[in-house]
């Protein structure tokens, strides 16, 4: 038997009696002979002393600890003692009111210096990834496996519970458009052809629908080729969810129900259901977003009508060719750095803007280049509307409907960071459901129509005859929905669509060809031919999940090995060189040159 105990375990009420700990050296400490050391586990720590009056041997053993070292100490446990009318009890420890007083160590393995301290935080996140393993000893990444497990267990109870069947599907499979690249995997078999990895189980969960499964759940693993970011993984996973005869409602409240049980699990605390809801139009109207973060206020206002015949040319003339005026306050912000102000013109200009007008409002007085263009009116509509005092900083964009709206979702979000708007929000849980959004969106680059969701995505009903006029597309609307917390997209699905006549058109509407269709989707039409029944679902990131239970700002603190921002795993150096011979096998042949091991 290795222990007795667990490091977080033993209390007052043990004292006298003899136990075994096994574990990892946390700390050491030499006080004139007396070797103390904090012997730690997955559950927590314990003190142990050495003391030479009661073990020579240990206490001997005990000076050439150090930290990590894995041991396995017995002693008796004893209450923590006074000292000098001063008590010992460590109270920040849940076993700080005693200490095992060794009489036996065994050294089981030693460790060589660390290449970081475990007990401080580490900005070098790529020292922490090439040494994952010790990274994941620290408190904080135990806290956040543990959280994955309680979430991931939550889930699967409460999906059990409303009927879910969990169901596999290939990881080896065919691309499913979801928007991103796929990773593709040659298949020796079948030489020159290949798998690709699922973006997402899209399809086989809607073919499992038409098997008659009714109500699927699967914990997936997807993976898309993208570019990545804080809340971006190659590979990650979403709780991905689908169900016959269910209309939106029903899709709402399970998730609802679902979240409110996750967040219950992982932090002890009731969500209120159900979740808002806000129009796609609402949400980026008002939030510039259709994500929206509402825990920082600042609303965007149109002032199109206030500056339609305006003086300044930037604003009327935009709004001559269609375009809109709108504006932020953000508040008591006039004093913003001349460095602040760049970083806020250089969003702007990367979510499209041609530039950024703002005013400061300092010393009474309101500072910008603009302002001697603003009639008496202008201004007193921007303070009324936008509530403007001393020391605020107003923000405007002036643009087509669509980058006035991202360029002040951009920087509401900008500003939130510069100003620290956050604190004293970081408890709040901000859910709500975006819904009605666009079904399909132009690409000028690409001169074609896209599916905004998936193609598998249903039209509204009342939408529907707008298919057949090309100049209503932008206009239809999809039972599609998202929902939303503290300003992440947590999930996202839609209402499919089950008739095979339907889906041929929506392809054929996103420019898929006949012979396109049934090369890539013969099998989904296929199967909506046999009965298929009306059905529909959504995916949550559950990556994005446990960090924002977590309240981890990235989702690489909650993914046991996950990724850096160049898609390398430096604990494993992958991805990695292969042989010739290997590729060969494969009948793959590299483009790239020099690659010295291609000569084999
Ligand atoms: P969607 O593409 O919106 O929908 O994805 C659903 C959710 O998956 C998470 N997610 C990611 N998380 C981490 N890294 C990524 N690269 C990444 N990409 C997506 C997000 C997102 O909301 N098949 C549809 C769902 C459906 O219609 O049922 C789909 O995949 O949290
Ligand atoms: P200009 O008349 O070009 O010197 O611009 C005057 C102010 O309007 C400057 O602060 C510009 O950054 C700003 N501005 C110019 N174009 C836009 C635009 N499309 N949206 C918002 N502000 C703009």
């Amino acid at each position: 038997m290795y222990r007795t105990h667990h490091c977080n375990e033993l209390r007052k009420s043990d004292a006298g009696s003899t136990a075994t700990l096994i574990g990892w050296v946390n700390t050491k400490r030499d006080h004139h002979g007396v070797i103390f050391i904090d012997i730690r586990d997955r559950e927590g720590v314990t003190q142990c002393v050495f003391r030479p009056e009661e073990s020579a041997e240990a206490a001997e053993l005990s000076h050439s600890l150090r930290s990590e070292d894995v041991i396995q100490v017995t002693g008796k446990v004893d209450e923590r003692p006074e000292i000098d009318g001063q008590s010992t009890v460590n109270d920040a420890i849940e076993t700080g009111e005693i200490e095992i007083v060794a009489s036996e160590l065994k050294v089981l393995n030693k460790a060589e210096v660390l290449p970081f301290q475990l007990d401080k935080e580490l900005s070098n996140e790529d020292l922490r990834m090439k040494h994952r393993y010790l990274d994941l000893r620290r408190p904080r990444m135990t806290t956040n496996l543990r959280a994955r497990h309680a979430i991931t267990k939550a889930i699967r109870d409460s999906l059990d519970e409303a009927g879910f069947l969990e169901i596999e599907t290939p990881i080896l499979s065919k691309s499913t458009p979801e928007g991103a690249r796929d990773f593709l995997v040659p298949s020796r078999l079948n030489p020159g052809k290949f798998y690709a990895l699922p973006q997402a189980p899209q399809q086989y969960k809607q073919l499992l629908m038409v098997a008659g499964v009714e109500r699927y759940f699967q914990i997936a693993r997807c993976f898309r080729d993208e570019d990545l970011r804080a809340d971006r993984q190659p590979e990650f996973t979403q709780v991905d969810i689908e169900a016959s005869f269910v209309e939106a409602e029903d899709i709402y409240s399970l998730v609802e129900t679902l979240l409110a049980s996750v967040f219950k699990a992982a932090r002890g605390v009731d969500v209120p259901t159900p979740f808002e809801r806000l129009d796609y139009r609402d949400a980026m109207d008002k939030y510039g977003s259709d994500k929206p973060e509402r825990r920082i206020g600042m609303e965007i206002v149109d002032f199109t009508d206030t500056f339609a015949s305006s003086g300044f040319k930037v604003f009327s003339g935009t709004i001559e060719k269609g375009g809109h005026v709108r504006a932020i306050n953000a508040k008591g912000f006039a004093k913003v750095t001349t460095g602040q102000v760049k970083r806020l013109e250089e969003t702007a200009k990367e979510a499209g803007a041609g530039g950024l007008a703002y005013i400061k409002v300092e010393g009474g007085e309101w500072k910008s280049p603009i302002v001697k263009f603003f009639t008496d009116e202008e201004k007193a509509a921007l303070t009324e509307r936008l509530g403007v005092e001393e020391g605020d900083l107003i923000l405007f964009g002036c643009d087509q409907w669509r980058t006035v709206c991202e360029v002040l979702g951009r920087l509401r979000i900008e500003v939130a960071e510069m100003e620290n708007l956050y604190e004293g929000h970081e408890d709040k849980l901000d859910f709500l459901w975006v819904v009605d959004f666009p079904l399909l969106d132009y690409d000028d680059e690409e001169g074609k129509w896209n599916a905004v969701h998936h193609p598998f995505t249903r039209p509204k009903t009342d939408d529907m005859d707008k298919l057949e006029d090309e100049s209503k597309w932008g206009e239809i609307r999809a039972e599609a929905y998202d929902v939303v917390l503290n300003g992440n997209e947590l999930g996202g699905g839609s209402l499919r669509i089950h008739e095979g006549d339907l889906q041929a058109k929506m392809f054929r509407v996103l420019g898929i060809d006949d012979e396109e269709q049934a090369a890539n989707f013969g099998h989904i039409l296929g199967a909506f031919s046999f009965g298929a029944p009306p059905h529909g679902g959504i995916a949550l990131g559950l990556d994005r999940l446990v960090m924002l239970a977590c309240k981890e700002d990235s989702i690489r603190e909650v993914i046991a090995f996950p990724k850096n921002n160049r898609g390398v795993d430096l604990m494993s150096a992958s991805p990695a060189d292969v042989d010739f011979k290997q590729l060969r096998e494969l009948y793959v042949k590299s483009t790239v040159e020099d690659k010295p091991k291609q000569q084999g």
